[in-house]
């Protein structure tokens, strides 16, 4: 579900996993999974879906949108719920009953709702038949060349004994040796020097600046990228990061692998549109390890 570019599902498949089934509601991201992945990806507002269309599967994996999650907006009537993505994220696990959901989100779902989110959470998915857990990861410590910070929240179904609870990938790299962002990119040619072979490498020419904030800092080339964003450039476009050497914004493609997709994953649409669903995805390489632990349950059942 919110499968987007199909970054967590690219990794998912790394790992050996197969995927039945996606959903997004985004015309240019369903383009783009179709393109690197498969055409199994439906394109419509998932509260639109019903439960039989989805076929049945052992893991069911998605990043709900948290806009309109707030304890407030759960008290609502019945119309204005279709819009809780959140809410349709339960529906859908508590219909289809999978062994395992994995679900991932900003840091902020911790503190939403002075903290009443993440216990809602827990407490819907405990009383439908799951042990659920969560932890926040910073990719770094991953072999991600970006510290970016996400939550994610993993349901084993009450019926699987204890020892095929899902279990957190552990850090695969220290802060020593965290990926910078100038290894990452290094022999990436210069986008408008080069007559380039390379997909998608264009690149926004909003102002580069060096202010303490978000999106608007100078770039530390020895350090890995702060989150790439896909919102927040104050016009309505996605504020891009900028690149190591500071003289202009990364590309899309220079955004795309520090999220760790493949050099020839090609995104469809505008530039804004590629930009928002690189800045939306799961790291690729996070999405294996989530993967290869899901793997080892598999395999533990063999
Ligand atoms: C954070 S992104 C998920 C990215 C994806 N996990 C990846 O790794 O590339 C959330 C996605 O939810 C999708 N979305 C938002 N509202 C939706 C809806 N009502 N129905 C289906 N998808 C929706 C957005 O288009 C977006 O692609």
């Amino acid at each position: 579900m919110f499968s987007g570019a199909g970054g967590l599902d690219l990794g998912l498949i790394n790992a050996g996993h197969e995927i039945i089934w996606a959903n997004d509601i985004d015309k240019d991201s369903c383009e783009t999974y179709k393109l690197n992945i498969g055409n199994h990806i439906v394109c419509k507002d998932i509260s639109d879906i019903d439960i039989n269309e989805i076929p049945d599967c052992e893991v069911i994996v998605g990043g709900f949108p948290c806009q309109g999650f707030s304890m407030a907006n759960m008290l609502r009537t019945a119309d204005d719920e279709r819009n809780i993505l959140y809410k349709q994220f339960y529906r859908i696990i508590k219909g289809k009953k999978p062994k395992y959901f994995i679900a991932e989100n900003v840091k902020g779902i911790l503190s939403l709702d002075n903290g009443n989110a993440i216990k809602k959470i827990i407490n819907d998915f405990s009383n439908a038949g799951y042990r659920v857990k969560y932890q926040s990861f910073n990719t770094a410590d991953y072999g991600v060349p970006q510290t970016r910070v996400r939550v994610i929240i993993a349901g084993s179904r009450i019926d699987l004994k204890e020892e095929m609870n899902f279990r957190f990938p552990q850090p695969t790299h220290s802060k020593k040796n965290w990926i910078s962002i100038s290894n990452a990119l290094s022999g990436i040619p210069e986008p408008d020097n080069v007559k380039t072979l390379l997909k998608n490498h264009i690149y926004s020419k909003y102002k580069i600046t060096s202010r303490n904030f978000t999106g608007h800092r100078k770039t530390d080339p020895n350090k890995p990228s702060p989150t790439i964003l896909a919102r927040g450039n104050g016009g309505g476009g996605v504020c891009a990061i900028q690149h190591p050497k500071n003289h202009r914004r990364m590309s899309v493609r220079e955004s795309a692998l520090i999220q760790t997709f493949p050099i020839d994953y090609e995104f469809v649409g505008s530039m804004g549109s590629m930009y928002r669903q690189v800045g939306n995805a799961v790291p690729v390489k996070f999405g294996q390890l989530i993967g290869q632990e899901l793997k080892e349950l598999e395999m533990t059942l063999l």
